[in-house]
């Protein structure tokens, strides 16, 4: 965590902690540090003044992302997933875990760990993302083959994705689309591939983590200890 972070947290502003970061009031290990953006290590000892500063848990939320909003902090057009968040959230140093269309619902996480954020959208760790789609035309045990053995997408090829059908009929289809990555308009792209644009998206799980059914749209709450645990192991990081 950066080190402004750490002792803004304590001090409940991080411009008086960068304050007495630069005037060499802090000190990890006993050394001071003058850098704000220091990467301090849970294993650090920080002090102020020679008081040790403990470091708060990171917070972790699910939000019910609904339709007609960016994933951004700001946006000079349309409103953001952040101004979504009660008042006393939205000062805290949250980041989005990838990113969802502007028309795209449903789970989206926040945490104010980027490490974590950044392991659950890399491809290296797999991590599951279910999206629930409504999409054109009638699907078929050919499109499921075709979401396995991965999607050619021009600048690149999806890797394989379970494909589910719910129910099919000629005008539209519903489906479940798991995949392991999360690319600009992935889902979007792989379902046009197959000449089944999508209608609508809806995302139901990240990690085995499900949207919480008693959240509204554009409500949140902070992810259980067993979410937060989970998401953690499957990222190979230590909460
Ligand atoms: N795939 C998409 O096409 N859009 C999203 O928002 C998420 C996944």
């Amino acid at each position: 965590m950066r080190l402004d972070r750490w002792v803004g947290e304590a001090l409940s502003s991080r411009a008086k902690a960068r304050e007495a970061i630069m005037q060499g009031r802090v000190r990890v290990n006993g050394v001071p540090v003058r850098d704000g953006a220091y990467g301090a290590q849970d294993s650090d000892a920080v002090t102020l003044d020679g008081a040790p500063v403990g470091k708060r848990a990171a917070l972790h939320l699910m939000l019910y992302k609904p339709a007609g909003c960016v994933t951004a902090r700001e946006d000079a057009r349309f409103s953001t997933v952040f101004d979504l968040l009660p008042p006393a959230l939205r000062t805290r140093d949250l980041c989005a875990v990838g990113r969802l269309d502007r028309d795209v619902t449903g789970l989206l996480l926040l945490t104010e760990d980027g490490q974590l954020a950044h392991r659950l959208i890399s491809p290296r760790f797999e991590v599951e993302k279910a999206y629930l789609a409504r999409v054109a035309g009638r699907l078929e045990s050919g499109d499921i083959l075709r979401m396995a053995e991965g999607v050619p997408l021009g600048d690149f090829t999806a890797r394989p994705a379970r494909l589910e059908v719910l129910t099919s009929a000629e005008d539209f289809s519903l489906a479940r689309l798991t995949v392991h990555e999360g690319k600009f308009h992935q889902v979007k792209r792989m379902f046009a591939a197959l000449s089944h644009p999508v209608e609508t998206l809806h995302r139901e799980s990240v990690g085995g983590v499900a949207l919480d059914v008693s959240l509204q749209p554009g409500q949140c709450r902070p992810l259980t200890a067993e979410e937060t645990a989970r998401l953690y192991a499957l990222t190979e990081m230590k909460p």
